[in-house]
């Protein structure tokens, strides 16, 4: 029996420096070159003892605004049924145990400062939290590559918060290859109100480019990651979904022209969308281009946060 009353954990936000997607493959997903970089936006993910056991393992789940109420409507999309991923990683980490009836059952509780369905994943980061919080509360033991493995089934970008810092994901995105990243870099992130469904984006993709040649990696981002340039890393910054996501949310180009104009070093959707993503040259910088976003009323809400930073950490 634990003695814990309960254990959170907190995991960051992603931005991708690079996403270079080749072809849709025969199992619908797309080999990627994916330059995941872990940033200070933080979700909290909690664990404590349920009363009544529900179908699983994860008897509840609840989801709270981190923000005081900037991310309001964010939250009310997130599900809190078994469908939510960090439910699904609760289960995975019981089954490792033995089932659900061989542990005590849970209620999870999910703090977000992480736009939802904003692609700056999110819903992986708190079901990579929801892998570490319950390892640590039922004692399950498992290792950091068991927990990899278990990320890895729950989604492609579940892995990365397992990890944080800068790290290469090839494959799916799910093999992850840490990178050297001694630059500290300042960001600016503007929110959008509504998700993107990254399946559509995805789709909206291999119309857009049914010829896609293989993802490649760009020798001149790593430069910039090595150097720590922030002014070099701008310029290199690529998101092959671009593209789509301005397709399928044609004002988010009048976000990123915003932040260009504010003199951002580097302006581009986020993963699969649509949060923008500007780096800036320094922690004033990022501060003035977010108030630029915000006066322009393009967007719902910018925010700042520096990376690298660790992945999902006990606290
Ligand atoms: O792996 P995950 O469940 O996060 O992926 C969500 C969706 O994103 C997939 O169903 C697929 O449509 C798309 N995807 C993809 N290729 C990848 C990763 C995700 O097509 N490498």
């Amino acid at each position: 029996m634990t003695t814990k009353t309960a254990v959170t954990v907190r995991v960051p936000a992603k931005v991708n420096l690079q996403l270079a997607v080749g072809p849709a493959r025969e199992d619908g997903y797309h080999d990627l070159v994916n330059v995941f970089h872990a940033v200070a936006l933080f979700d909290e993910v909690t664990v404590t003892g349920a009363d009544s056991r529900a179908e699983g393992a994860c008897a509840g789940l609840g989801v709270e605004d981190a923000t005081g109420g900037g991310l309001a409507g964010h939250v009310a999309r997130v599900p809190v049924d078994g469908t939510n991923l960090a439910a699904r990683a609760a289960e995975l980490v019981a089954e490792a145990c033995g089932g659900p009836g061989a542990v005590a059952p849970v209620r999870l509780l999910l703090r977000k400062a992480i736009p939802v369905a904003g692609g700056m994943a999110g819903g992986s980061a708190d079901a990579a939290a929801a892998l570490v919080a319950c390892n640590a509360w039922w004692d399950a033991g498992l290792t950091r590559e068991d927990l990899l493995a278990l990320a890895a089934r729950l989604g492609s970008d579940v892995a990365f918060p397992l990890l944080g810092g800068t790290a290469v994901g090839t494959g799916r995105g799910e093999v992850l290859t840490p990178v050297e990243s001694p630059g500290r870099y300042h960001w600016v992130f503007a929110l959008a109100e509504g998700g993107l469904s990254t399946p559509e984006v995805f789709a909206a993709y291999d119309r857009l480019r049914p010829e896609a040649p293989a993802p490649a990696g760009d020798p001149e981002l790593m430069a910039a990651l090595a150097a720590g340039d922030a002014r070099r890393l701008g310029a290199a910054l690529s998101n092959d979904l671009q593209p789509a996501a301005l397709e399928l949310r044609p004002e988010l180009g009048a976000v990123l022209e915003c932040g260009r104009a504010a003199g951002a070093l580097g302006a581009f959707v986020s993963g699969s969308g649509p949060t923008c993503a500007f780096l800036a040259a320094s922690a004033d910088h990022a501060a003035a281009v977010a108030g630029a976003l915000e006066e322009s009323g393009r967007c719902e809400r910018a925010v700042t946060a520096h990376g690298d930073v660790p992945g999902a950490t006990l606290l």
